[in-house]
């Protein structure tokens, strides 16, 4: 069994969305990025049907273009009616290059420069995410020097701890997100937001953090919310119309991860935030989420060849890729799970122990440890699933290695939505 229905295998070798993968890395060379768009559309559906069913018509979910940002990503959530949550000017500047439409754009980060915020402005964001009320300040600013009023949503930090990795944790009242509703301040910059000239101030948001398999995270923290949307109508007198709910759900990267089933978790979401609204005497606000990783994640797959089959007798084997860190950092980075396949001989026994490392030079290149392979030769095509979120986009050009391509797989057709960097690019910038 395989961790994700687009995995298979054919003739011993692995395929993606039915796919034989070593052909494709033949065809483009490896490292390769692959993406199976009908994934992609097939995430996008789950949560566009599931809030249309239990939030009504007007609710939706945001693909959160930090887990993959690149043009044909905007075109395909245009065609799936998608908003989108950005959170920097380069994000702006390529879903405007997609042609998508930021009037169903959210403006997120910490720290938005003022660069950013008169960027976002100009080229017509729909709603910045103020994070506190000094960038609310310069928004105001900004907005009042262009003469507009702008859409603003407010993060708030709930303090709720959603028991995932510590780094990618956020909704604890001592996140550098947001302003907190426990220490006073989330009062605080609702007041202010709405005593300012050109910001119209139309909701909140949370993000508790990412990687969660669970409902109840979610379920406190949109009682939390609407608690706090109700506290605030009792004492500013101010109903908030969009209530932002953030990413978080998780996904599959090995067997021990579970099934997770997003629908039936936003069907309970929805009844309880709906039974919370009623017994509050508040309106049920126009809900959003900012879904990233569960839109693109198993949508993803990487391409490696294996180079050096390293057996140290006594301690441990190496294998190593023709990719690593660069292609993708998370591993060194929170020791991040996947599963890794060689693709090239998926009829053969597994027994090959072995650490999964990439060609940097230094010992915390890794992709993953203790994996057991069908020993790989010289030649052979290594796969590593589940990488289509925070891998190309956290990608860098460390050791001056040029980011892969990413071929996008469509039925029978294969296309390049983004190209590999050649050793010109590497160089282009330098003077
Ligand atoms: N909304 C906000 C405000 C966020 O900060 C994030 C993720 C999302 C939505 C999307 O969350 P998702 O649905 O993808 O869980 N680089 C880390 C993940 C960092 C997540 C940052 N924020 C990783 O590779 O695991």
């Amino acid at each position: 069994m395989f961790i994700c229905d687009n995995i298979g295998e054919k003739g011993g070798h692995l395929t993606f969305a039915g796919r034989d993968v070593t052909l494709l890395a033949k065809k483009y060379g490896t490292p390769l990025y692959l993406m199976d768009e009908n994934k992609i559309r097939e995430n996008c559906r789950i949560y566009k049907n599931a809030f249309k069913k239990y939030f009504g018509e007007n609710a939706l979910p945001l693909f959160a273009s930090k887990a993959a940002s690149f043009k044909r990503l905007y075109e395909i959530m245009t065609e799936e009616k998608m908003g989108t949550d950005v959170v920097s000017a380069g994000e702006i500047y390529t879903a405007v290059k997609a042609g998508f439409d930021l009037k169903n754009a959210y403006f997120h980060s910490n720290n938005k420069t003022d660069f950013d915020i008169e960027f976002a402005i100009s080229n017509g964001i729909g709603y910045f995410v103020a994070d506190n009320i000094e960038e609310l300040s310069a928004i105001d600013r900004e907005a009042g020097k262009k003469g507009i009023k702008q859409n603003v949503l407010l993060r708030i930090t709930p303090g709720i701890d959603p028991h995932t990795f510590e780094a990618i944790s956020t909704g604890k009242v001592d996140s550098k997100f947001g302003s907190a509703i426990e220490t006073g301040q989330a009062l605080e910059i609702t007041k202010q937001a709405l005593g300012m000239e050109n910001i119209k101030l139309c909701g909140f948001h949370c993000h508790i953090g990412s990687q969660i398999f669970e409902t109840e995270p979610f379920f406190k923290a949109g009682l939390v919310m609407l608690d706090f949307i109700a506290d605030i109508k009792a004492k500013l007198g101010f109903e908030a119309e969009q209530l932002n709910l953030g990413g978080g759900y998780g996904v599959r990267y090995t067997e021990s991860d579970p099934v997770f089933d997003i629908e039936k978790s936003i069907g309970e979401l929805a009844k309880a935030m709906k039974e919370k609204a009623a017994a509050l005497k508040i309106n049920m606000p126009k809900i959003l989420m900012e879904p990233g990783r569960s839109i693109v994640g198993n949508a993803g797959m990487t391409l490696y060849t294996a180079g050096t089959v390293k057996i140290i007798p006594g301690f441990k084997s190496y294998v190593s890729i023709d990719g690593g860190m660069p292609d993708n950092p998370r591993y060194a980075l929170y020791k991040s799970d996947y599963t890794v396949y060689n693709a090239s001989k998926t009829d053969k026994e597994v027994g090959f122990e072995c650490s999964v490392v990439g060609r940097c030079c230094e010992s915390g290149d890794i992709i993953q440890e203790n994996v057991n392979l069908v020993k790989p030769e010289r030649g052979d095509i290594i796969a590593v699933l589940t990488t289509g979120a925070y891998n190309y986009s956290m990608a860098s050009n460390y050791n001056r290695i040029g980011k892969p391509p990413v071929v996008m797989l469509d039925g029978e057709k294969d296309y390049i939505a983004v190209k590999g960097e050649t050793l010109e690019d590497i160089v282009r910038n330098d003077i």
